[in-house]
C-alpha cells in the first residue's frame, strides 16, 4: 500500500492558521476603515495586536503549535499610499515577515488584498471604477514581483460577496451603502448597529452588482498580470462560502439553489478559469424549513462545523485544488473551541475520503483580532490577545487539542 493511500490527509498537507493586515498589524492610518473609525462609522483598531512589530513571536507559537502553513494579508494601503507610487520600506518589511516564515519551515499563503482599501482609491470609487480591474491587477503584479521569490501561492482577494454586500447591501462597512429589504434575507452579524447612519436607497443594489462584476475581473485581470511576471505562482481566489440546505419542502429546495448560486456560483463562474486553486472561507450552515434550534458561537452564528463537507463539495465542481483558507468560531472562553475544530477537521477528512482534492486547513485565526464593525470583543484567536496587559499573547488550551490532531493526522495510519 502506497504512503498516501495510508493517510486520512495527504502526504504535505498543510496544517496551520490564518490573519489579515488591518487586524492584527496595528498603526495603518490611511485605508478607507482607518478614515471610518476617525468618522465614528466603525470601531478604531488603533494598535491592534502589533503584529507588525510582533510577527517573529507571534510566528514562534505557530511553530509550538505544531503549524505548518500560515495565511496572512499584506496591506495595500502600506504598499501603495499613492496611486501608482509604491513603497519599498513596507516590501521590505514584507520580505522580512516570508522570510521569518521560511526560516521556521512554515509554508506562506498571501492574500494580496483583504478588505481594506487605499483611501485614494476608496474615495474616487474604489471597486465602482470601471478601471478598478486595471488598478488592482497593476498592484498584484508589482507584490508578485517583489515578494515571488519568497512565496509561490498568492490569493488575489479575500471574500468578494462579504465585502460587497456588507458594503453595498448591509450598509455596515465602507462605503456604508444600504439596500434595506437585503433584511430579508440577511444572516451575518456584520456590525449592524452601524447600518442606520448608512446611505439607503435602491440604486445601492444595482452597485453591489457592478461591484462584483468588478471583483471578478479584477481577480481575472491581476491572475493574468501575476503570471505575465511569475508563471510559475500558483495564484487562487478566496471564496466565502455559506452553505443554503433545506428540508424536504420543494419550495424550501428551490430557495436554497437560489441562494447557493447567488451567493457562490455567480462568482466562481465567472472566476474559475483563472483560479490555480481555490481557497475556502466556511463559517455558516443554514437550511431553510429547519426547526432545530442550534447552539450558537459568539457570533451568534450556527453551531456547524461538519457542514465544511458541503462547503467543500460545492467548490470541488470547479475541478481545481482546495484549501481551507478560513473557518473557525468566535469561542472568548474556549468552551466550545476544541470540539469545533475537531468536527471541522472530520468534515474536511471526510471530503478527502470522498475524492476531493483538499491541500490544507488553515483555521481563523492564530490570535484574537479586530473584527471589523464588531471590534476587539468577538475572540477567534487559538491565542489570545491581552489587550489590557501590553497585548501579551496567551496559548488558549484549544490550540493545543488542535496541535495534537495536527500531529496525529501527520503520521501515517499503520492500522488501514
Ligand atoms: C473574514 C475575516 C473575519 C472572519 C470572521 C471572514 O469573513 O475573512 O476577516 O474576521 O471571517 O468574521
Amino acid at each position: 500500500m502506497s504512503d498516501q493511500a495510508k493517510r486520512d490527509f495527504p502526504a504535505g498537507f498543510y496544517w496551520g492558521a490564518a490573519t489579515a493586515s488591518y487586524q492584527v498589524e496595528g498603526g495603518i492610518d490611511d485605508c478607507d476603515w482607518a478614515e471610518a473609525a476617525r468618522q465614528g462609522r466603525v470601531p478604531v483598531c488603533g494598535r491592534a495586536c502589533d503584529h507588525y512589530n510582533r510577527y517573529e513571536a507571534d510566528f514562534d507559537l505557530a511553530v509550538e503549535l505544531g503549524h505548518t502553513a500560515h495565511r496572512f494579508s499584506i496591506e495595500w494601503a502600506r504598499i501603495e499610499p499613492e496611486e501608482g507610487q509604491f513603497d519599498k520600506e513596507t516590501i521590505d518589511h514584507y520580505r522580512k515577515v516570508l522570510q521569518a516564515l521560511k526560516d521556521r519551515n512554515i509554508k506562506p499563503f498571501v492574500t494580496i488584498w483583504h478588505f481594506t482599501l487605499p483611501v485614494w482609491f476608496s474615495e474616487t470609487g474604489g471597486f465602482e471604477r470601471l478601471d478598478s480591474p486595471e488598478i488592482f491587477a497593476r498592484y498584484s503584479q508589482y507584490v508578485v514581483r517583489e515578494l515571488g521569490d519568497l512565496c509561490d501561492h498568492f490569493s488575489t482577494m479575500n471574500e468578494p460577496n462579504v465585502f460587497a454586500s456588507n458594503g453595498w447591501l448591509r450598509g455596515s462597512w465602507p462605503p456604508f451603502k444600504r439596500f434595506a429589504l437585503t433584511d430579508l434575507v440577511s444572516i451575518t452579524n456584520s456590525g449592524n448597529n452601524f447600518e442606520d447612519k448608512a446611505d439607503k436607497g435602491m440604486k445601492n443594489v444595482f452597485m453591489y452588482s457592478r461591484v462584483l462584476k468588478n471583483l471578478a475581473k479584477s481577480h481575472n485581470s491581476a491572475y493574468k498580470a501575476i503570471k505575465d511576471v511569475s508563471p510559475e505562482t500558483e495564484v487562487s481566489v478566496v471564496k466565502h462560502v455559506i452553505v443554503f440546505d433545506s428540508n424536504w419542502n420543494p419550495f424550501n429546495k428551490v430557495k436554497a439553489a437560489i441562494a447557493n448560486y447567488a451567493w457562490t456560483s455567480i462568482f466562481m463562474n465567472r472566476t474559475y478559469k483563472c483560479c490555480d486553486s481555490i481557497g475556502l472561507n466556511y463559517y455558516f450552515y443554514t437550511k431553510f424549513g429547519d426547526k432545530r434550534v442550534w447552539r450558537k458561537t459568539d457570533m451568534d452564528w450556527n453551531f456547524a462545523p461538519d457542514h465544511i463537507y458541503e462547503a467543500l463539495l460545492m467548490l470541488s465542481r470547479y475541478k481545481v485544488p482546495l484549501f481551507v483558507s478560513e473557518a473557525g468560531l468566535a469561542d472568548a472562553d474556549d468552551s466550545g473551541r476544541a470540539e469545533y475544530i475537531t468536527r471541522q477537521i472530520e468534515g474536511v477528512k471526510r471530503a478527502i475520503a470522498d475524492g476531493i482534492d483538499v491541500r490544507g486547513h488553515l483555521y481563523w485565526s492564530l490570535m484574537d483580532n479586530y473584527e471589523w464593525a464588531l471590534g476587539f470583543g468577538k475572540q477567534f484567536g487559538l491565542i489570545k490577545v491581552h489587550y489590557d496587559d501590553n497585548l501579551r499573547r496567551e496559548i488558549r488550551p484549544s490550540a493545543f487539542v488542535y496541535k495534537d490532531l495536527i500531529e496525529q493526522y501527520s503520521k501515517v495510519n499503520t492500522s488501514v
